[in-house]
């Protein structure tokens, strides 16, 4: 069993290529009775800030895994840095006995560092990766991936540099531009509800909001748009292999 994460599919294509059974962490959430007993159970995640999602890390601190085998694949799209130590670290306060974790680098879908046009030229051997990562699993081998110093430190230089940054920006990270056509995609694929189309206009309550970015790359008409400068404000990225509604289904709040 795969628990995972998406906001532009990346994570649901790693876990489609890993197990049949698979189930969203965005309504997972929302279990009355979060007892997984299963014989393998993997968190499938994208990284954030060099660490698993808010999101990922509420859905673990309230849930109990009972299983033979516990793993976690991070995806990333640049730097990974000290992300499984730190996953590791996450799985040691929660109880969690973790076998194995492992990273694969995709498409960097973090707007204000890269340009979506030029990411999606990048061959980033994704089919390769994840085989390995298969037969890993195949194996039930135990490994995590190591991190060295100067991971540490650019992850330590990244806090150092969030901490200076005004704490509302986060709360402030999108506007909703005249283009907007109430479509009503954005309100559907947030993974925390935070949209509600009203008067054909879609409006945010951003106090929910955990960046993940769903909104702003599914928009049709790119009427999201960050605060902060983005590399290329017309180019979004969903995984080719991924369709809309695939993100939609994994994320809509009921
Ligand atoms: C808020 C945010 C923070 C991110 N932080 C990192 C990071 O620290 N390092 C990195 O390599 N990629 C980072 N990324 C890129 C994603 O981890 C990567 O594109 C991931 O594969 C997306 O998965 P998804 O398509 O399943 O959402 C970040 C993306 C977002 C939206």
């Amino acid at each position: 069993m795969i628990f995972y994460f998406t906001a532009t599919g990346n994570s649901l294509y790693v876990s489609k290529q890993l197990d049949e059974e698979r189930r969203s962490i965005a309504q997972a959430i929302h279990d009355q009775n979060k007892h997984y007993s299963y014989e393998k159970i993997g968190i499938v995640c994208p990284i954030f800030g060099h660490e698993v999602p808010p999101l990922v890390k509420e859905f673990m601190e309230s849930s109990v895994f009972e299983t033979d085998y516990f793993y976690m694949i991070l995806t990333y799209g640049n730097r990974h840095a000290n992300a499984a130590e730190l996953a590791e670290k996450l799985c040691k306060k929660l109880n969690i006995a973790v076998d194995y974790i492992n990273v694969i680098l995709m498409v960097d879908n973090f707007l204000p560092g890269f340009d979506m046009e030029e990411q999606k030229k990048i061959d980033k051997h994704v089919e390769e990766q994840i085989e390995l990562i298969r037969q890993d699993l195949k194996e039930r081998k135990e490994w995590i991936m190591p991190a060295t110093k100067t991971d540490r430190e650019a992850h330590e230089e990244f806090l150092s540099r969030m901490k200076k940054m005004p704490q509302n920006d986060v709360l402030h990270a999108y506007h909703i531009t005249k283009d907007c056509i109430g479509c009503g995609i954005c309100e559907k694929i947030c993974p925390k509800g935070c949209f509600k189309v009203e008067d054909q206009k879609s409006n945010q309550d951003p106090k929910g909001c955990i960046m993940c970015m769903a909104c702003i790359h599914a928009c049709p008409t790119k009427a999201i748009q960050m605060n902060m400068p983005e590399k290329n404000k017309n180019a979004r990225y969903r995984n080719e292999n991924i369709s809309i509604c695939e993100i939609i289904d994994a994320n809509i709040q009921k």
